[in-house]
C-alpha cells in the first residue's frame, strides 16, 4: 500500500529556543526604551494592519508580482488616488514589507511576497478576514464584551451567529473567510502530520471541516484512507473543485449537516479543528455529547486548538482568546481544562500532541 513519507516538522525544542530568543530580543528593545515610548509605539501599532489590510484588499501584491511598478500604475489599476496610496505605501517601505527601488515605485520583498494570490504559502486571505469589516467591527466593541461577558458580533448582526450571516447575507466574506482558514490549514498540515500517525486509520471524519483541506490533506498523504467532510451547506460550496484538484475527490464524502446533532456513527477517527474554541462551555457540552453517541468503540475524537499553557508565563497567541470573546462568545483554553470537558461528557484525553505550530491534537477516546 503507498503510503507518502511522513513529513518531518521542525524539532519542537528548536521551536522553542526560537521563539524564547525572539521574546528576549523584544523584551531587550523594550527595556532599552522610556515605557511612555514603548505604550504610545505599541498602540500606534494598529495603524500597520490597516494599512496591510488595504493593500491585500487590493490585491497590490499580486500586481507587483512581475516586478516592481509606479504609484500611479497601482493606483490606475486599483482605481485609488495615487496620492492618497503613496501615503499608505510609502512606511510600509520603511518597515521592509514593502521595497522602494525608485522614487514612488514599489516592489515585493520576502516578507510581502505571501501576500500573493498565487504564492504556496499565501496568508492574503488570513490578512484580508483578519482586517474585514465585520472583524473590525467586533474588537471596536470590545468594551461592551468585557462590561457584558457577550460576544459583540451576535449583538452586532440581529442574533445571528457568524455562519447563519454568511449564508443569509455575506457569502462573499464567507468565502474570505472560509479561504483564510484554507491558508492556515495548508500551513499547519506538515506539522500535523509530523506529530500523528494518521496511518492507523482507515475512515476519517472531519467536523466542522469547511471545503476539505484538511482531509484533502491526509487523503493526499496517506492512500489507503478515505475521508469525509461534514458542514453547513453554504461552508461546503468549494469542497468539491478543492478535493478534485488533489485526486481525492472520489475518497471524500462530503456531508451536509451539523455538528449539533448529524454527527454519524461508523468512522474510524472523527477530526474537529479550531470548532471548540468557538463555543461556550454549554455548547460544548452540547456538542461533546452528539460526539459522545456517534463515536464507535475503539475510535478516537480528535480536537486540533491552540492551548492555552498552564504555566502563566508561557507564550501563545493570547490575542486571539479576545477575538473569541468579541465574536463568538468561545475561549481558548488549557489541555486540562480539556482534559474536564471531555471527562463530563464520556471522552477520555489520551494524549496531547504539540505541533510546531500554535496548534495541538488532543486525542481522546470513549471514556
Ligand atoms: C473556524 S472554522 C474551522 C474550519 C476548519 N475546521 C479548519 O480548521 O480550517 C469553523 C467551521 O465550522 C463550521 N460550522 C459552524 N457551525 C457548524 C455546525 N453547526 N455544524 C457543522 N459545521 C459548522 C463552519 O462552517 C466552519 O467551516
Amino acid at each position: 500500500m503507498m503510503t507518502a513519507k511522513k513529513p518531518k516538522g521542525p524539532p519542537l525544542w528548536a521551536v522553542d529556543v526560537a521563539r524564547k530568543a525572539s521574546r528576549g530580543m523584544t523584551q531587550i528593545q523594550r527595556r532599552m526604551a522610556p515605557p511612555s515610548a514603548v505604550l504610545v509605539e505599541m498602540v500606534s501599532g494598529m495603524w500597520r494592519p490597516y494599512a496591510l489590510g488595504l493593500i491585500a484588499e487590493l490585491g497590490i501584491a499580486d500586481l507587483l508580482a512581475g516586478g516592481a511598478r509606479s504609484v500611479d500604475e497601482l493606483a490606475r489599476e486599483t482605481g485609488s488616488n495615487a496620492e492618497a496610496l503613496l501615503r499608505v505605501l510609502r512606511p510600509l517601505a520603511h518597515d521592509g514589507i514593502l521595497a522602494s527601488p525608485a522614487p514612488r515605485t514599489f516592489a515585493l520583498t520576502s516578507l510581502s511576497q505571501p501576500l500573493r494570490s498565487d504564492h504556496p504559502k499565501s496568508v492574503r486571505q488570513s490578512v484580508r478576514q483578519s482586517m474585514s469589516d465585520w472583524a473590525r467591527g467586533c474588537w471596536n466593541d470590545l468594551a461592551e464584551c468585557v462590561r457584558t461577558g457577550e460576544p459583540a458580533f451576535p449583538r452586532q448582526h440581529g442574533g445571528r451567529d457568524l455562519w447563519t450571516w454568511f449564508h443569509e447575507d455575506a457569502q462573499e466574506d464567507g468565502e474570505v473567510f472560509h479561504d483564510s482558514m484554507n491558508e492556515f490549514t495548508r500551513l499547519t498540515l506538515p506539522l500535523i502530520l509530523a506529530v500523528h500517525d494518521f496511518s492507523a486509520y482507515r475512515r476519517v471524519l472531519d467536523l466542522g471541516g469547511g471545503q476539505g483541506t484538511l482531509v484533502g490533506g491526509l487523503l493526499a498523504a496517506h492512500a489507503q484512507l478515505t475521508g469525509g467532510v461534514l458542514d453547513l451547506p453554504g461552508a461546503l460550496a468549494g469542497a468539491p473543485d478543492y478535493l478534485a484538484g488533489l485526486g481525492v475527490a472520489q475518497r471524500c464524502e462530503l456531508i451536509e449537516g451539523s455538528v449539533f446533532g448529524d454527527i454519524p456513527g461508523g468512522w474510524d477517527a472523527y477530526l474537529m479543528k479550531h470548532i471548540l474554541h468557538g463555543c461556550s462551555d454549554a455548547q460544548i457540552s452540547e456538542l461533546l455529547g452528539h460526539v459522545r453517541e456517534a463515536l464507535p468503540p475503539g475510535a478516537r475524537f480528535i480536537a486540533l486548538e491552540m492551548l492555552v499553557p498552564e504555566d502563566p508565563s508561557g507564550t501563545y497567541p493570547a490575542f486571539i482568546d479576545i477575538q473569541m470573546l468579541v465574536g463568538s462568545g468561545g475561549r481558548e483554553r488549557s489541555a486540562s481544562e480539556y482534559r474536564d470537558l471531555f471527562a463530563a461528557h464520556g471522552l477520555k484525553l489520551e494524549s496531547v500532541a504539540r505541533t510546531a505550530s500554535p496548534v495541538s491534537l488532543l486525542v481522546c477516546s470513549r471514556a
